[in-house]
């Protein structure tokens, strides 16, 4: 028998998620499957799994993987939440499988996809490379200041909160996956631009100048058409388009000579 916890209309406005308390413990789960190399076509799976108490989108993975079908490919690393290797499209949203609960999915159709609009590997794995190499175009490290430091560079805690919420980036591409920009074009997307701001940001960066550069021009901030998908994708909760406002008033500052 499926009980459905129904929330209040305060519980809903501030966008606590539905509980599903499944009295029978079984949970159905739609797996998308495709092996380009033995099939033109993807299709969908159906697997029934015993819920356990707490048991992530992940563990019923594996569950799967372990006692149905051992071909089932997919990524992971850390199981918490810090790696980002394991960001999927799970019933109709951007998700960590190591950090969503079942009981928090409707257990009659538990929809598991890949990462949309990347090249697909196998099954929930996609090809993460291009994503990555976008971010060898914006030097994704320090820039040793002019001024030499006999220690360490000293930041404020009020500089420091400046980078808090986008050092919190895992790289899981979830954000990459949702804007249609990144779908048709070289946009370097939302974010490696964040990355690139979180130097821009960084009180101790030497090299402000050159990386607000790199990030200029029509691959870079001025492609971004404030869509905000990559904000309602980050299983983070990092305002991205925030972060590349931001880089475009510093282009703003500085083609205007202010810095
Ligand atoms: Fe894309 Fe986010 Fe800009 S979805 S268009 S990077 S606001
Ligand atoms: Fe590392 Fe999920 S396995 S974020």
């Amino acid at each position: 028998m499926l009980v459905i916890k129904s929330l209040g209309p305060d519980e809903r406005s501030k966008g606590v998620e539905k509980s599903y308390l499944m009295a029978n413990k079984k949970a159905v789960f739609n797996v998308f499957r495709f092996d380009p190399d033995k099939e033109k076509e993807p299709h969908y799976d159906t697997f029934s799994v015993e819920v356990k108490v707490k048991m992530s989108v992940l563990e019923a993975l594996f569950e799967i993987l372990e006692k149905q079908d051992n071909t089932l490919a997919f990524r992971f690393s850390c199981r918490g939440a810090i790696c980002g290797s394991c960001a999927m499209f799970i019933s109709g949203k951007y998700r960590l499988a190591c950090e969503t609960l079942v009981e928090k999915l409707d257990p009659r159709g538990i929809e598991v996809a890949p990462l949309p609009h990347l090249r697909i590997l196998k099954d929930l794995a996609v090809d993460m490379e291009p994503f990555y190499r976008k971010f060898d175009r914006i030097m994704p490290f320090f820039q040793e200041g002019k001024q030499k430091v006999e220690r360490e560079y000293i930041q404020a805690i009020r500089e420091r909160k400046e980078i808090d919420e986008i050092t919190d980036c895992i790289l899981c591409a979830a954000c990459e996956s949702a804007c249609p920009l990144t779908w048709t074009s070289d946009y370097l997307g939302p974010a490696v631009l964040t990355k690139a701001y979180r130097f821009v940001a960084d009180s101790r960066e030497g090299a402000t100048k050159e990386r607000l550069s790199l990030v200029d021009g029509e691959d870079g901030v001025w492609r971004c058409h404030t869509i905000f998908n990559c904000v309602e994708a980050c299983p983070k909760r990092i305002n991205q388009t925030r972060a590349i406002e931001k880089l475009r008033k510093g282009l703003f500052a500085r083609k205007l000579g202010f810095k």
